[in-house]
């Protein structure tokens, strides 16, 4: 079983962040809708709906993909780049708890959920206006007792990697190439969008399916024609707040889908104390790649 953790669409969400649109007045009561037909997308999909508190003084706080990463085997709640989307971490942390041990990434670093990106154990981390690299080495010091590798992206022209490549299928990846090096994911089959549909990148794997805006006919029928199981699901108000599929939820197996503890105890003996120095045989990787 899966959980979706999401949350509500604020009132004041006209006053959100926006970084590469121009503000355009959104319509608050039919965000609501859409998101409420996400969410049934989301319990079609197998989802069981967890939602947060609302936060309705915090304008991008439906957006609660960016105030987490959630893995088997550990949440990690990030310290998103905005200043004024740092207050929706908090309740946030209150609901993972019910399903997660819970770390944070911590000041200098910045991190959005939208910009990292997980492969199996591949953690891609987009660095750019929202996420540094402060913020993605917090990450893998994190992860890594877990067996999880972080690379670094860097992502230009858009708000967040996941604008840029998310999965189709656990081993296919959907490029928008004008904003990030498609050669990244170089180990994955590379579907690139159609080049008029810009915002086309953005998909919500779930299992079967994938979770697909309507506005981008062209990259679905690329997806369709390669044999994807692509269901509508229509954003249009959020995606004037620059939001998208995979930014409305958290989504991550219910512990009890989990492996037997017998088979992450290796995995948890690696636990890092606190304060414990980084093998420095691998700080090299902490350079920015250029391509
Ligand atoms: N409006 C979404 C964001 O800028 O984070």
């Amino acid at each position: 079983m899966l959980i979706a953790l999401t949350r509500a669409v604020a009132p004041s969400l006209n006053r959100c962040e926006l970084t590469h649109l121009a503000r355009a007045p959104i319509d608050v009561a039919l965000a609501v809708r859409q998101h409420e037909q996400y969410e049934a997308a989301l319990r079609e999909a197998g989802c069981s709906i967890a939602h947060a508190a609302p936060e309705p003084d915090l304008p991008d706080s439906v957006f609660i993909e960016d105030t987490a990463v959630v893995c088997d085997e550990v949440a990690v709640v990030t310290r998103p780049g905005a200043a004024s989307r740092r207050p929706e971490t908090a309740a946030v942390t209150a609901s993972l708890r019910a399903f997660r041990r819970v770390e944070a990434i911590e000041a200098p670093g910045t991190l959005d959920g939208g910009d990292v990106l997980v492969a199996g154990r591949t953690v891609y981390v987009g660095v750019g206006a929202r996420s540094n690299v402060e913020g993605a080495r917090q990450l893998e010091e994190r992860l890594s007792p877990y067996g999880y590798e972080v690379r670094l992206v860097p992502v230009n022209g858009c708000l967040h990697l996941k604008s840029a490549a998310t999965l189709v299928s656990p081993t296919a990846v959907l490029v928008n190439p004008a904003w990030v090096d498609a050669l990244v994911f170089a180990s994955l089959d590379i579907v690139v969008v159609d080049p008029g549909e810009s915002f086309a990148a953005n998909a919500l794997l779930l299992g079967d399916r994938i979770l697909y805006s309507p506005a981008y006919p062209r990259t679905r029928a690329l997806l369709e024609r390669r044999g994807l199981r692509v269901v509508p699901v229509d954003l249009s108000e959020l995606a004037k707040a620059e939001g998208a599929l995979t930014c409305c939820s958290l989504v991550f197996k219910r512990d009890t889908d989990l492996p037997s503890p017998s088979s992450t105890l290796i995995a948890e003996s690696r636990i890092p104390l606190k304060g414990i120095q980084r093998d420095p045989a691998r700080s090299a990787s902490w350079a920015m790649p250029s391509f």
